[in-house]
């Protein structure tokens, strides 16, 4: 059975701020209107919610993890702890937006299901996540230091990164017309290094090995990435692909 993955909201914000910080072509191609409900699904600590609020909308965020609707509440926003993959929303929302959430939810046809429910009729679904090709060096670092410990167990792969063929697929089965799917390269800095973004976001993998055993996964995948993803100049660069949509409920 797949790891649960653990957030420390405070972590998140401290170190992981590169995640809002590098959102403003989806939240462009949301274009917030005053006056609109709007849901975000995945909200984190909040971040992006409260700046779609200062807008003039009425936001909902929605979170798996109690830590990060803790997180959004303090900072104002109306946030609930649910699973995107169980949405009970109907025909609520002038838009669902999400960033960064997507590609944590293995199940894409109830999220979309549930997104599209939840959607007034021409409401927009506009999201950025993983997209196909997205942290492959990182990916693949990783599961080389498993193959090379056995005792390590089996690797899980906890990501859905889908190409933007696939996706619209989806969103066309589900009701959508999309208005635009885009796959972009978007090299993303990690300002707090390596260790830390494995730390905060490979919680899941991390979470079946020992302390010694994960000092060794983290040590293996730092020397294997190295060569390709760390410079002097630049310190870690991770080699993010985003896909980045915007989908009408028909
Ligand atoms: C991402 O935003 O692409 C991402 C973040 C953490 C883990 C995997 C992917």
């Amino acid at each position: 059975m797949m790891k649960t993955q653990h957030w420390s909201a405070s972590e998140y914000t401290r170190h992981a701020h590169f995640v809002s910080a590098m959102a403003s072509e989806v939240l462009s191609l949301l274009d917030p209107q005053q006056g609109e409900e709007v849901l975000d699904l995945g909200c984190g600590d909040g971040e992006l919610g409260t700046y779609i609020q200062d807008q003039g909308c009425s936001v909902i965020g929605i979170d798996a993890s109690s830590s990060m609707v803790a997180a959004a509440k303090a900072r104002g926003l109306t946030a609930l702890q649910v699973d995107g993959h169980n949405m009970a929303f109907e025909n609520q929302f002038d838009a669902v937006f999400s960033n960064a959430a997507l590609h944590w939810l293995l199940q894409p046809e109830s999220v979309i299901g549930g997104v599209h429910r939840a959607l007034k009729t021409k409401g927009r679904f506009v999201a950025e996540m993983g997209g196909a090709g997205n942290i492959a060096a990182l990916l693949s670092a990783m599961l080389a230091v498993f193959k090379a410990n056995p005792d390590f167990g089996v690797f899980q792969n906890p990501w859905y990164f889908p190409s933007a063929e696939e996706y619209q697929a989806l969103l066309k089965k589900a009701g959508f017309h999309v208005e635009k799917i885009e796959l972009v390269s978007r090299p993303t800095p990690l300002a707090s290094g390596l260790d830390k973004w494995l730390e905060i976001f490979a919680d899941s993998i991390a979470s079946q090995l020992s302390d010694e055993q994960k000092r060794l996964f983290f040590n293996g995948v730092k020397i294997k990435l190295k060569p390709a993803l760390y410079s002097q100049q630049k310190g870690w660069v991770a080699d993010y692909v985003r896909l980045r949509f915007k989908a009408i409920k028909l």
